[in-house]
């Protein structure tokens, strides 16, 4: 790590990339990404998501690295810089950030405590994955365990991130590679399972007249997700960048990474779960309690089995820091409190809330404490969770950012700072200068609008 008026930087360009896509690889590619192309239609979905991600992902992106390597400043200093009555969008994205975070090291600590499972006791996970899923999550008594592995994820994404950039740097620089290996790993022997080609055949088949609002809705705040975008989080990134990274061709490298991962995690799943033939469950119990069907029944499924939790463990505390990096940024540089102080009080307030997600998952359902999801008049406290975040406000976030850099501060500044002020090629400038002004507002705010007419079933 070097420091520049004693700001962190990222150490090397390679650093940076495998930062970010870090950042975007998570549990939102291989725990989120295959249940949602498979529920919304296969072929037909993942074109839905390529169109998005080429056109309002990679748009989004960059508006976000222009906006903090131009101002090397956290998610709201960078907005206020720029146009002081819009620091609140920086503030919009970091609540965001901050609420997903909260859930997103249940899940994290949830395939911790699946590693140590499949290595220990699997025969108990085979004999009934549904059961010991939820008993995991506390249908039989109070989820003690998972609530401990939970805390457990917890503190190492703040102990990495206690070590700046240099702690981020360092994990993904060894992570994201062994991540990919073990993906194309998996994927391969997914794909090569007899009967496979059915679930490859889904995954394939192009039927348009599967996709309708919901579908769209879910793929482009999947898309966010995945991207890590709307949250500031790719702004407090480049923030660490220096003055002469091309921008250009980091967007267009961290996307194409993320997008590649959930397919390949997409490649992965649905295959072996018709080649498995085990119903494909949707939300939660997905990665885990349906894929303990398809692990019991391949030969060496004890040890591809723990491999994919520690590759979910990998992808989930890559993207864990960056969002706990995000928010104590914005603590230490526009509060002015003390880095450590900040990350231990953060993580005393998203433990709480991360202990009732859990614990509403189950627990709270046999308590009689919450609703339960039978007969869903209201969403369970996770689901909600979920609702706020991926369908409501990581679209607004993405949405203001984008008026933001079309109308006020300006798509000609973005790309002078996207291209070092002309120093790198930059072809498609005058497309990402009307897709910012025109196509990406009115797009998201068509689908946030129409989401909340149509109302908002969770897919
Ligand atoms: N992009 C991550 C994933 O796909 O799991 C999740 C995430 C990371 C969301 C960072 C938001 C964020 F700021």
């Amino acid at each position: 790590m070097s420091t520049t008026e004693n700001r962190a930087e990222f150490g090397s360009k390679i650093g940076f990339i495998l930062s970010a896509a870090g950042s975007a690889v998570g549990l939102g590619n291989i725990w989120k990404f295959p249940g949602k192309a498979y529920a919304c239609g296969g072929g037909a979905f993942l074109i839905i998501y390529l169109i998005i991600v080429a056109l309002v992902g990679t748009t989004v992106m960059m508006a976000e690295f222009t906006i903090g390597r131009k101002t090397h400043k956290n998610a709201v200093g960078a907005l206020r810089e720029l146009n002081n009555k819009f620091a609140w969008i920086g503030g919009l994205g970091v609540l965001t950030g901050f609420i997903i975070l909260s859930y997103y090291c249940q899940v994290g600590g949830w395939a911790m405590y699946y590693i140590v499972a499949y290595i220990t006791d699997v025969a108990t996970v085979w004999a009934d994955p549904m059961a010991y899923f939820l008993n995991m999550l506390g249908a039989n008594g109070f989820p003690l365990a998972a609530l401990a592995w939970g805390l457990v994820f917890l503190a190492l994404t703040a102990f990495i991130i206690t070590h700046g950039t240099a702690g981020i740097e360092k994990m993904s620089t060894i992570l994201m590679p062994v991540l990919f290996v073990l993906l194309i790993g998996l994927m391969i022997r997914s794909c090569t399972l007899p009967g496979a080609d059915e679930g490859l055949s889904y995954m394939l088949h192009v039927d348009f007249s599967t996709i309708n609002g919901t579908a769209i809705l879910t793929a482009l705040g999947q898309a966010f997700f995945s991207l890590s975008l709307g949250m500031g989080v790719m702004m407090t990134y480049a923030s660490y960048l220096s003055s002469d990274d091309n921008l250009v061709s980091n967007t267009a490298i961290v996307c194409t990474l993320d997008t590649l991962v959930a397919l390949f995690a997409g490649f992965m799943i649905i295959p072996a779960v018709f080649a498995t033939g085990i119903a494909p469950g949707m939300g939660g119990a997905f990665g885990f309690a349906t894929l303990a069907g398809v692990f019991m029944a391949i030969p060496g499924g004890q040890f591809i089995g723990m491999l994919f939790y520690f590759l979910l463990f990998f992808a989930a505390i890559t993207s864990s820091t960056s969002i706990l990096e995000g928010c104590t940024a914005f603590l230490v540089e526009e509060k002015g409190t003390e880095r450590k102080k900040t990350i231990l009080v953060l993580c005393v307030v998203l433990y709480i809330i991360g202990v009732l997600y859990t614990l509403s998952q189950a627990y709270m359902n046999i308590k009689g404490i919450w609703i339960s999801r039978e007969g869903l008049q209201f969403p369970i406290f996770g689901d909600f969770l979920e609702y706020l975040t991926d369908r409501l406000l990581l679209p607004l976030g993405a949405f203001f950012t984008t008026l933001f850099v079309g109308w006020i501060w300006g798509p000609d500044n973005s790309i002078e700072e996207a291209t070092s002020y002309g120093k790198y090629k930059f072809t498609l400038a005058p497309a990402y200068k009307f897709i910012v002004k025109f196509i990406d507002p009115i797009a998201i705010g068509a689908i946030i609008v129409a989401g909340m007419v149509f109302g908002m079933s969770i897919s």
